[in-house]
């Protein structure tokens, strides 16, 4: 199996690789693995809570080409997009933009689960916030 220039490029020059602060609450941290090989996926998306927009993205993948390229390529169509928007990124887009053969399929799953995790994180964690320091004032 040979993997695309696309999957080459991302692999070599991966995109926004690195960590934001977890206690930063504009921060959604999505933390996913593949039972298929055991490859595990972080994904952070960065919110402005002005606009809602999410504003930056940080990944760290342990596992193979495949999926290190998929959360790379993520990290770059999250930024911009509403929480909402961002829900709509497929795994099937992923594949596609990519070139991964149904053997990868799974990589770009994992890619899509990694963007819901870090939603749902950023959401519940805003919740929180805002209750507490509610509670405080
Ligand atoms: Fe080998 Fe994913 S199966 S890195
Ligand atoms: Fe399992 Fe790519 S081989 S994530």
């Amino acid at each position: 199996m040979s993997y695309s220039q696309k999957v080459i490029d991302h692999y070599e020059n991966p995109r926004n690789v690195g960590n934001f602060d977890k206690g930063d609450d504009t921060v959604g941290t999505g933390m996913v693995g593949a039972p298929a090989c055991g490859d595990v996926m972080k994904l952070q998306i960065k919110v402005n809570p002005a606009t809602g927009l999410i504003e930056d993205a940080r990944f760290k993948t342990y596992g193979c080409g495949s999926a290190i390229a998929s959360s790379s390529l993520v990290t770059e169509w999250v930024k911009g997009k509403t929480l909402d928007q961002a829900l709509t990124i497929k795994n099937t887009h992923i594949a596609e933009e990519l070139a991964l053969p149904p053997v990868k399929i799974h990589c770009s799953i994992l890619a899509e689960d990694a963007i819901k995790a870090a939603v749902d994180d950023y959401r519940s964690r805003h919740v929180e916030a805002t209750a507490t320091s509610e509670q405080a004032s």
